[in-house]
């Protein structure tokens, strides 16, 4: 890709409309500082412009291509986050570390409620969250921003407790007392759920919208304000708003024309310094 077609430096809040493949090549080198891809799962979703039936070779290869573009447009000190299925779990993360060089930091396991319900086999209740990073002894990890109450200080009231909280466990179940905003008293939800469609949190548009609360935990511990976040499949544009409302710069790629204007109208919504939904 010659320069002159890649954005300039610093690059503003952007939401391009197409494949990321073609759009990602507009970043250069280096120039995000985290990027959270929460792709197609390739198990037959109904997205109203992707095909999410290919074959697992032409799934795979795909994926090779983008996560490469995760790994190119990552500064040296880039954090890459990944949301994925249990089908294609296990193949993606040997191709991100083993293949494209990434070292996982964590493992996570986001543990939803109102999951779809089956009828001839244990109902699923997870997805994975890979976290990545592209150097193992240099990356941004904000402990501090994401500490949790700890039960030593909850449950027992142990004077010892640490009074700045815990790290959070790796199977993320978001409870308020997990979340950094806290909770307030008419917040009787225990368990975070996928975002389902009762929610006022739900914008009704896209059936994979993310919690943004999950987002704010990947933010914060993984960016500082003013740095630049990548989604490249911004689906209902969760990424790009709690960026937003974080302080951080966004670019974000969606297919469908449809989506990505709702997107824009719900980054017209917010503001910086923004509560985030949920909780
Ligand atoms: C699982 S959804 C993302 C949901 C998102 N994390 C949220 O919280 O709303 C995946 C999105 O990727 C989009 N998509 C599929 N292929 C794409 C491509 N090649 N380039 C950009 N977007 C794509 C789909 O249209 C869909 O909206």
């Amino acid at each position: 890709m010659p320069a002159e077609t890649q954005l300039e430096l610093p690059i503003g809040d952007r939401l391009v409309r197409g494949d990321c493949l073609e759009n990602l090549r507009l970043l250069p080198d280096g120039a995000a500082q985290l990027a959270f891809a929460d792709p197609p799962f390739n198990i037959g979703y109904d997205y109203d412009t992707y095909d999410d039936k290919r074959s697992a070779n032409d799934y795979l290869d795909w994926s090779r291509q983008w996560i490469a573009e995760m790994q190119r447009v990552l500064s040296a000190d880039g954090t890459f986050w990944l949301a994925i299925g249990d089908e294609y779990a296990a193949e993606l993360k040997v191709m991100a570390t083993r293949e494209l060089g990434f070292a996982c930091r964590s493992w996570v396991v986001w543990y939803y409620t109102f999951g779809v319900n089956c009828k001839n086999k244990f109902s699923r209740s997870h997805a994975h969250l890979f976290h990545f990073v592209r150097d193992p002894h240099a990356f941004t990890f904000n402990a501090d921003q994401i500490r949790v109450p700890s039960a030593r200080e909850l449950v027992y009231g142990d004077k010892r407790a640490n009074p700045k909280g815990r790290l959070p466990d790796d199977t993320w179940i978001l409870r308020p007392q997990d979340l950094a905003e806290g909770f307030g008293p008419e917040e009787n939800t225990w368990y975070f759920p996928r975002v389902c469609g009762t929610f006022k949190e739900r914008s009704g548009w896209h059936g994979c919208q993310m919690p943004e609360q999950l987002l704010g935990r990947i933010i914060r511990s993984c960016s500082h304000p003013g740095d630049l976040v990548v989604d490249p499949f911004a689906g209902s544009g969760t990424t790009l708003a709690v960026a937003k409302k974080l302080g951080r710069r966004y670019f974000g790629c969606e297919l469908s024309d449809q989506y990505a204007e709702r997107i824009s109208e719900r980054l017209a919504s917010i503001r910086e310094g923004d509560r985030l939904d949920g909780g």
